[in-house]
């Protein structure tokens, strides 16, 4: 018994380094367009994203302990109360059929779940948990990776460097802030050092563990609000909601259909893959494929100004 637990925790501990090592962003852009603004030597493809077998729980309990004191993380492979009883059997009506106040409780109801999940080791390193905000009718939604240090510590997504040049993205497709909803992948911040929460830099891509544990929400999210377009910002959410198997550069370009049961009537929702905005705060030139992108998203919605 203590022998398999010592097993579990190496193997643990192994994941937990290798994470470690993982890149904070996957960018690749689309053959045709790449000549133009991509380095000769794009960042490597990501294994696609195993799936986390239905019902099964991963919680690896990390104890935050003072400054540099850096114990061995508590590992305990249990099943926990929210394993039995996963975000996606309870019922919830299309969104489409849900009148405002009802969206608006289902996604309060959602959101406080998620501020008490723990079923991934990031509910232990959490300060907040970001479950997102906005317009609970948007016709448009943007999902982000995960929340970093500024997410983390005021409970909102998109609040950082990169959430104002999103803010400055939405504006200039004529919308406000308020008339979108804005959510990511996972909601609690993913760090590269979860016993230093208060450390800048620390941020890193959610793994395919915990995106598998996290995905339930923004599916759910997704269909309360059942908006008409969704935008994935950046490899992590793109390969996430439409395909683990194509880098970001493959999936750019062209909308499909997102495949949630309950969003298919009386419509599918659209999705269209672009770049994170962190992307383009390191590498401006991307930031004209950006705007292309974000233009077939207003063609679709009749902004002004997009490209004819
Ligand atoms: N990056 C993300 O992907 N999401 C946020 O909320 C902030 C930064």
């Amino acid at each position: 018994m203590a022998q398999d637990s010592l097993r579990r925790l190496a193997g643990e501990l192994k994941r937990f380094i290798a994470n470690q090592e993982e890149d904070e962003f996957i960018l690749t852009a689309a053959p045709q367009r790449a000549a133009a603004v991509l380095p000769s030597n794009p960042a490597p493809q990501a294994e696609p994203l195993p799936k986390m077998p239905e019902g099964e729980t991963l919680t690896v309990e990390f104890t935050r302990k003072p400054k540099s004191i850096i114990p061995p993380p508590e590992v305990a492979v249990q099943p926990s109360a929210e394993a039995a009883q996963p975000a996606d059997t309870q019922e919830t009506l299309p969104g489409s059929l849900m009148t405002t106040a009802e969206k608006t409780a289902a996604l309060a109801e959602l959101a406080e779940t998620i501020k008490s999940c723990t079923r991934c080791p990031l509910g232990s390193s959490r300060l907040n948990a970001v479950p997102g905000e906005g317009n609970v009718d948007a016709d448009l939604m943007f999902v982000g990776e995960g929340p970093g240090f500024d997410e983390d510590r005021q409970g909102r997504p998109f609040v950082g460097r990169a959430g104002q040049l999103l803010d400055k993205m939405i504006a200039a497709m004529g919308l406000k802030r308020e008339q979108v909803f804005i959510a990511n992948i996972a909601k609690c911040h993913p760090m590269t050092d979860p016993l230093h929460p208060e450390k800048h830099g620390n941020d890193r891509a959610p793994n395919a563990a915990e995106i598998a544990c996290c995905r339930k929400y923004i599916e759910k999210q997704i269909s309360i609000i059942c908006p008409k377009y969704v935008v994935a910002l950046g490899g992590v959410s793109a390969k996430a909601l439409i395909s683990d198997a194509k880098s970001l550069g493959a999936l750019r370009g062209k909308f499909y259909d997102l495949r949630l049961d309950s969003v298919q009537r009386p419509r599918p929702v659209k999705i269209l893959a672009t770049f994170h905005p962190a992307a383009l705060l390191r590498n401006p030139g991307w930031k004209k494929d950006a705007w292309i992108d974000l233009q077939m998203v207003m063609a679709e919605l009749g902004l002004k100004g997009a490209a004819k």
